[in-house]
């Protein structure tokens, strides 16, 4: 019998929370994980002294699994290669590596060597049965997820499409969770365990605007959409969000329209940029980029990050209430 997500990784509770740049830093990894499910700081596109600092405060926070987000599409081959030598140099070993889409080959061989596990998210068949073959975790994206679209198959399609192809992997599944309910859903299709990302942007650990977690917990399902509006830093890829005033009439110009700060340094936010809202951001929040899954209808409030952890902890394979 395969081992469920939560034994693969050594965490209690088989559920990852995603990496998500700008909302997920340090404290909210740390947190999650020391709940005992396996949190991640969302490194995006930083480099040098500033991912630094996110290492050392991950590699500190907690002695339990945490996980480090990279985007290969967005920082290209020879960027993700410099952030991952920081990770692998700067981080003790139980860091382990998550990715949002496919990298090239010898970057499986190099976390694997390194002794780490390394977590892919794919929204294709394809590049699950890859991952997998080249000793990854893989999470299956479905359409519902909130942020960027990797595919276009629902979520437990994939799930089980994945599973049909590979009785053996270590599977987990994405998009539209937010309950315990939905969570069991996935896990029927056939995965060892979830990935979250909505209903961690309103832990009270998050970093993102106050403003974006409150239309969080207010919307329902028909308040997102998919759109590729928000191209500033990431071109060419849709993404689900809120509905917003620029959603809904992308012909405006794109003029800056607020501040931010991203581990000390000052940053402008041009209309139809990718980056959302922190808490460090001022301006017209109600414009930016509010990524949001379908999960929102199933998040009422804001709440803690072990909260949300142990709100699944009874219904994923692997946890302490569950025999396999
Ligand atoms: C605010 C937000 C930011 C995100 N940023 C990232 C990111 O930086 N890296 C990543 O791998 N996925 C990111 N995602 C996508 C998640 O990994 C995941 O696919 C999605 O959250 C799952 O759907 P859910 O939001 O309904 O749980 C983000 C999602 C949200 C909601």
């Amino acid at each position: 019998m395969r081992p469920p997500l939560a034994a693969v990784l050594g965490i209690d509770v088989g559920l990852l929370q995603s990496g998500m740049g700008g909302v997920a830093g340090a404290e909210l990894a740390c947190a999650v994980s020391n709940a005992g499910a396996a949190g991640c700081a969302g490194g995006y596109k930083l480099v040098g002294a500033p991912l630094s600092a996110m290492l050392d405060r991950l590699g500190t926070g907690t002695d339990r699994p945490v996980g480090i987000n990279l985007i290969p599409e967005v920082v290209g081959a020879e960027e993700l290669d410099h952030q991952l030598t920081q990770v692998l140099d700067e981080t003790p070993p139980h860091v382990y590596v998550s990715l949002f889409g496919m990298p090239d080959d010898k970057v499986f061989d190099r976390v694997a060597d390194a002794g780490r596990h390394l977590v892919v998210q794919v929204g294709t068949v394809e590049d699950g049965v890859r991952a997998a073959g080249l000793g990854a975790v893989v999470v299956a994206q479905g359409i519902e997820a909130g942020g960027h679209l990797l595919g276009t198959a629902r979520r437990d399609e994939l799930v089980a499409a994945l599973r049909a192809e590979l009785p053996d992997a270590c599977i987990a599944a994405s998009g539209g969770i937010g309950s315990p309910e939905e969570a069991a859903r996935a896990v029927a299709a056939g995965a060892d365990g979830v990935l979250l990302g909505t209903a961690f942007v309103v832990a009270h650990e998050s970093r993102a605007h106050e403003r974006f977690k409150a239309l969080v917990t207010a919307a329902g399902e028909s308040d997102t959409v998919i759109t590729d509006v928000y191209e500033i830093g990431w071109p060419g890829r849709r993404h689900r969000v809120l509905a917003t005033a620029v959603t809904a009439d992308p012909d405006q110009p794109k003029k800056f329209i607020g501040k931010t700060v991203v581990e000390g340094k000052p940053y402008l936010v041009p209309r139809f940029s990718a980056a959302v809202p922190t808490e460090a951001t001022t301006g017209r929040i109600e414009e930016m980029a509010l990524y949001c899954g379908l999960s929102c209808s199933a998040i009422p409030a804001e709440t803690s990050a072990a909260d949300v952890v142990a709100g699944f902890a009874g219904v994923l394979p692997g946890s302490p209430a569950v025999t396999n």
